[in-house]
């Protein structure tokens, strides 16, 4: 399996912190914020990743990333010409994948759970990562058919819902076999112009290959001030 590390995108809700530098180099505590989902990957023994980033942040993010070798792990850099939504960007991906199937994970998602399981064991068609959260409506949201401890069939999913009907949000971390660079290839723009990774996870459900893990543990999407201020504390008090 390779690693795809999405960290695309330009970050506005950040501003004025994301005026120059890439959200995922931001810092969370005592490190910058890439390195966490980075972390889940390595974890994961994948260590063959490739970095998506935007073209006016691509020279940041090698030049704090490198080649790897410092993380045990070998890098390749891909360029999102324009920030056209996450499945355009791990669409970017497809050659460096060469037919295996990958775990893609967004430079602002910070787990405390351990995915490696989850990953490690994965076969064939698609997994995501659900937590129960109070604000569905902002992210992709799922209602599960059944769960048995803290695994899960998926019986919908739909990218920020008006109306959520269930509690559970859809991390950014997403594990599918190689058949997703085809669905992505086969997408079109949301209402909101976007490629939704939403959508490519759907398909894996209309074909009943979609299943998911449920998080025990805190999840973050260090996307707003406050998030990105409660993902440092939080750090800060693990490693007290
Ligand atoms: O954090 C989990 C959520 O991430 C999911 O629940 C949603 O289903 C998913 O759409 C996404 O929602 P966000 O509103 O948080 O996405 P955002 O636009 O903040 O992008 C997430 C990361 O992906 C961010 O680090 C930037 C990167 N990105 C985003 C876009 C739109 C790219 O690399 N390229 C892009 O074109």
């Amino acid at each position: 399996m390779k690693g795809v590390l999405i960290c695309g995108g330009s970050g506005t809700r950040l501003r004025p912190l994301t005026e120059i530098t890439n959200k995922s180099l931001l810092p969370v505590y005592n490190k910058p914020l890439v390195e966490y989902p980075l972390g889940k990957l390595v974890d994961a023994g994948i260590t063959d990743i490739v970095i998506i980033s935007g073209n006016e942040h691509i020279d940041q993010m090698a030049s704090y990333l490198g080649s790897g070798g410092r993380f045990g792990c070998k890098f390749t850099y891909r360029v999102q010409d324009k920030a056209e939504g996450i499945a355009q960007a791990l669409g970017m991906a497809e050659e460096f994948a060469d037919g295996d199937s990958i775990c893609a994970i967004l430079g602002d998602n910070i787990y405390f759970d351990n995915l490696t399981p989850a990953i490690t064991s994965f076969k064939s068609g698609g997994h995501v990562f659900l937590k129960e959260v109070p604000d569905a409506e902002r992210f992709g949201v799922a209602t599960l058919r059944y769960a048995q401890g803290d695994k899960a069939v998926v019986d919908s999913i739909e990218e920020k819902p008006k109306k959520p009907k269930s509690n559970f949000a859809v991390t950014g971390c997403y594990v599918y076999d190689h058949r997703c660079f085809e669905v992505i290839r086969n997408l079109k723009p949301s209402a909101r112009g976007e490629f939704e990774i939403t959508d490519v996870s759907r398909w894996y459900l209309e074909h009943g290959e979609l299943t998911a893990s449920v998080l025990k543990n805190e999840w973050i999407d260090a996307g707003t001030f406050e998030s990105l201020h409660r993902a440092a504390v939080m750090v800060q008090e693990r490693q007290k």
